[in-house]
């Protein structure tokens, strides 16, 4: 019989932490008590004003279809935000509103890329970049980070991940699932590259820029090599920064052909965004901004708790990450060790089924973020589940042999 499923469907994985949410939901219907790092989303709800904003856009009648690109007043506010936050100059009309950071993305390679077309993909990245490509007929080139330099891509191995078919690099600071940030020294040095080569265009995710801690800071490419706008297109969006997940709001900045052709895929798949989620977006960003920074000051306090527990773990080598809400720690150290249950453990998989098992604590493995032996843990939940879960995850690691 013919399949059902589409040729381009056949190398396209269901998103990894989808089916870790799922383990978890059965395991809590099952009766168990489980603690969660797998969560990609704060832990808290949207702001008030926010939320208001939203309901009264409802209660006005704002419920109709808009522009496909984005409300004017949304995309007038994005242009202001990004003036304000990152000194960057858009038009309104070279912003484009979709369904989440996420949607961007997607119609971004469906506008741009033919069969066989590359993008050049850092490793680890986050989950849906590669599968999105495969969706949209491109091949995901996957350049490692350097793990002397936290997991960040070297400019030599961006070069050298570059072909002739190269349509797209893809660079994500703070970076999921490593938490990375790249300082202005590293950007320039790999916009160099890019400037080098003029057919590529660069994809930039800065969905967590708001959450980087210390002394690091957030530096858009843009902001170092200007003369890239012509072949970037900038992705952000609310759900992050403002905890708007659910709204579904996200928005790419760029080359007006680009958006362009992005608002016509909009128009011919889901006509718009929520009416009402656009109208709180805007209330997100025009509005007060202290929630953000109460936001990254709380993840900071978390961040340093579960690494400080963490490296007191034999066997787990933890960096501290600049930025996100996610730790990335190699397990290499636990590879070779025996079970209890006497199952000798070979991969990340292992240890994060193992950690599952013993320690009720659920992880994401770094396979699925394409760079093993690691594990992701999200610090997005509290201090107290933070504690507990790593003081379990030690326990297991103690009955280890
Ligand atoms: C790096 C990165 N980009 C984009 C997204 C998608 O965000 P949105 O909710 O705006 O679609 C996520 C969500 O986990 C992410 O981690």
């Amino acid at each position: 019989m013919r399949s059902l499923l589409a040729d381009r469907l056949k190398t396209v994985k269901p998103s990894p932490s989808m089916a870790a949410k799922i383990r978890v939901d059965s395991l809590r219907a099952a009766g168990k008590k489980i603690i969660d790092f797998t969560i990609g989303e704060p832990d808290f709800p949207t702001a008030a004003h926010i939320v208001q904003g939203g309901v009264e856009a409802i209660m006005r009648g704002q419920n109709k279809y808009t522009s496909s690109n984005g409300i004017p007043a949304l995309r007038q506010a994005i242009a202001g935000k990004l003036e304000r936050e990152n000194q960057l100059s858009f038009k309104a009309e070279d912003i484009v509103v979709c369904a989440g950071a996420k949607h961007v993305i997607f119609n971004a390679f469906a506008a741009t890329l033919n069969e066989g077309d590359e993008v050049v993909i850092p490793a680890p990245y986050w989950v849906s970049y590669p599968d999105m490509v495969a969706i949209n007929g491109g091949v995901p080139v996957i350049a490692t980070g350097n793990s002397q330099n936290a997991l960040k891509l070297s400019p030599a191995t961006l070069e050298a991940a570059i072909s002739e078919k190269t349509r797209w690099v893809v660079l994500n600071t703070p970076n999921n699932p490593s938490g990375a940030v790249y300082n202005r020294q590293e950007m320039e040095a790999l916009c160099a590259v890019l400037l080098r080569h003029p057919d590529v265009w660069l994809l930039t995710d800065e969905i967590y820029e708001h959450f980087v801690y210390g002394a690091a800071k957030h530096v858009s490419p843009l902001n170092v090599a200007p003369t890239l706008a012509s072949r970037t297109l900038i992705v952000n969006g609310v759900s992050k920064a403002y905890a708007m997940t659910g709204w579904r709001i996200g928005y790419g900045a760029g080359p007006a052909p680009l958006i362009k052709a992005i608002s016509t895929l909009i128009s011919q798949s889901t006509s718009c965004c929520s009416a009402a989620g656009q109208v709180a977006a805007v209330v997100a960003l025009n509005g007060p901004q202290d929630c953000v920074k109460e936001a990254a000051d709380l993840f900071f306090g978390r961040r340093d708790r579960m690494v400080q527990i963490l490296q007191s773990i034999p066997g787990i080598e933890c960096g501290v990450p600049d930025g996100a809400f996610y730790v990335f720690p190699c397990v290499d150290g636990l590879m070779g060790k025996t079970t209890p249950q006497g199952k000798v453990l070979s991969s990340d998989i292992d240890v994060m089924m193992y950690f599952l098992e013993a320690a009720n604590v659920a992880t994401i493995d770094g396979t699925s973020y394409g760079l093993s032996p690691y594990l992701r843990m999200s610090f997005a939940t509290s201090i107290e589940q933070i504690e507990e879960g790593c003081r379990a995850i030690h326990d297991a690691v103690r009955a280890l042999a």
